[in-house]
């Protein structure tokens, strides 16, 4: 155990089952039940948002984070979470492309962009990675003109978008209430535990 408070009680912010596991060994039985999407997310001006993005894709238990531009970000939204996050580095939009080819995976921007199609009606792909943009700016023209499909998430008031954060945790509900086995994901987390 790593975290341990000085009384021997692991302190971590764990699902009970992993209370006492060495962090290795949390990763690898995380390893062994990934799902197979992906999430990445632009990082051109250092993006708030990226460590609750990391911490929901652990929630939904993502295959990888990936972060496209700067390598640094700021990790205190992920809540210690990105220990047990796989999470790569691709410096330009052009080589997170080429990676996404080699893996044989669609990738599908998430941005409310003229031309972009309902997310809420889209059969998305099992093995996909799903693209965010940042603040501000969303999704380059880059990631737009390579991408095989852009969704957007129905909005209803005033404001343009909702933050880069909260569209990733729809999109990734979106693919769970698609693919996810839900009954097992009630029972790792059971409410209240
Ligand atoms: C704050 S938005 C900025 C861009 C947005 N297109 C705008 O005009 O304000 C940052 C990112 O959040 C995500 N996002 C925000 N609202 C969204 C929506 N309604 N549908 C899909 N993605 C959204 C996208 O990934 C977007 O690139």
């Amino acid at each position: 155990m790593t975290a341990d408070d000085p009384d021997g009680e692991d302190t971590r912010n764990v699902v009970d089952r992993y209370k006492g596991w060495p962090m290795d060994a949390i990763v690898a039985d995380l390893d062994s039940r990934r799902h197979p999407f992906h999430v990445a997310i632009e990082n051109w001006q250092h993006d708030f948002n990226i460590g609750s993005v990391v911490r929901t894709a652990n929630a939904f238990l993502a295959a990888e984070v990936h972060i496209i531009g700067n390598r640094r970000w700021n990790r205190r939204g992920a809540m210690v979470t990105d220990r047990y996050q796989h999470i790569r580095h691709h410096p330009t939009v052009a080589e997170f492309v080429a990676w996404a080819h080699v893996e044989r995976l669609p990738v599908i921007g998430i941005d409310n962009l003229p031309g972009s199609v309902p997310i809420e009606t889209y059969a998305l792909p099992k093995a996909c990675v799903l693209v965010f943009g940042q603040e501000s700016v969303g999704l380059s023209e880059e990631v737009r003109e390579t991408a095989d499909a852009v969704l957007a998430i129905a909005q209803y008031g005033s404001t343009r978008s909702i933050n880069a954060g909260a569209a990733a945790a729809i999109a990734m509900h979106g693919w769970v209430r698609q693919h996810g086995d839900i009954q097992a994901g009630h029972e790792a987390h059971p409410a209240g535990s």
